[in-house]
């Protein structure tokens, strides 16, 4: 998965795919288990601790509510749904939808189609960084939820790569581009860029996407105070590689996709999920902090999923001047 860019000279610049595991490895996600699949089905442990009992798609969609008006909306694009189990929720709060469902792997846009069945909704099997603009125009709103960090990653570029562009490869040119027009900052060196989110994002953005909504892994995410003590989580700014059966992801710099989307106009919103899946601390919880979920697994993964819902950043983007 990790090809060496033989184009770069001097300074050291790879680049980090998963496209070959989704395209062809992939049979599930019962390893990897994201939020979205952490509240399904009812009576998970996870929704025992949350202020409302409620699946990730009604958590988010009360969410978007606030910020755009989602009941008159029928197109909307989600981008590697995994199991959708999220648009099905969707479809319960406005049956009016039309949604599509794009995903680069043939086994999970299975799982979409078994879990959507007798809805109208269509699927394209298909890499969303080649999606073109004629398409992604059509849609009122474009979802990516927990999968921007499965998207290319350049890992340890260094300060080199903007010395010496002339004659540099393919790699090193693309992060120069976006760094140069978007004004991004380097923070230390060396260092290692969302390379796919960050084209993934202008590519929406400049296509003119109305709405747009990211949800990933931060590495720039705030634990509050009152649960620092508990949870050891430090964010450094840099993205981190999270290695998982069969490929590497890396967390969002959202700092840098905001930037790009504010280049484009987009007013946008940013949060942690515990935003809109708000855990009720009470003293049961405090006590999972305690042990740090050590004495059983329910708790254990009461512990690891509360972390999430603060290392999990969201951005909301907005072209037009949706503000309810
Ligand atoms: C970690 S899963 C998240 C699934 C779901 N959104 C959730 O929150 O449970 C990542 C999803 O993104 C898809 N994916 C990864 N890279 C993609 C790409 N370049 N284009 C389209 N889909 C992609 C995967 O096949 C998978 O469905």
């Amino acid at each position: 998965m990790d090809e060496r860019d033989p184009s770069t000279s001097g300074g050291t610049c790879r680049l980090s795919t998963t496209e070959a595991y989704h395209r062809q490895e992939i049979d599930g996600l019962g390893w990897e288990l994201t939020v979205c699949n952490s509240l399904h089905p009812a009576g998970t442990p996870m929704r025992r601790v949350l202020e409302k009992d409620a699946s990730y798609g009604h958590l988010l969609y009360d969410h978007l509510s606030r910020f755009m008006p989602l009941m008159d909306m029928t197109s909307i694009l989600e981008i590697g749904a995994g199991y959708g189990y999220l648009m099905k929720d969707f479809l319960e709060r406005n049956p009016g939808l039309r949604p599509c469902l794009m995903d680069i792997s043939p086994a999970l846009l299975g799982k979409q189609r078994e879990t959507l069945a007798g809805h109208d909704v269509s699927y394209v099997l298909q890499d969303a960084l080649e999606a073109d603009a004629a398409t992604l125009q059509r849609f009122e709103l474009v979802i990516l939820n927990e999968n921007l960090g499965d998207f290319p990653t350049a890992v340890d570029v260094d300060h080199r790569v903007f010395e010496d562009r002339e004659g540099s490869g393919d790699l090193p040119w693309r992060i120069c581009r976006l760094f140069d027009t978007y004004n991004l900052e380097i923070s230390q060196t060396p260092f290692n860029v969302n390379l796919g989110a960050l084209e993934m994002v202008e590519k929406l953005c400049s296509s003119e996407v109305p709405r747009i909504f990211i949800g990933e892994h931060s590495c720039e995410a705030a634990l509050p105070p009152a649960l620092k003590p508990y949870i050891p989580l430090a964010f450094d700014g840099n993205p981190r590689r999270i290695r998982l059966k069969g490929h590497d992801e890396y967390t969002i710099k959202f700092s840098h996709l905001r930037r790009i989307a504010e280049y484009y106009g987009y007013r946008t919103v940013r949060g942690p999920f515990a935003d809109y899946i708000v855990p009720n601390i009470t003293e049961e919880l405090k006590a999972i902090f305690a042990t740090r979920g050590l004495y059983c697994d329910s708790e254990e993964m009461i512990y690891h999923f509360i972390g999430d819902l603060y290392e999990y950043e969201y951005l909301v983007m907005m072209k037009e001047g949706d503000r309810r």
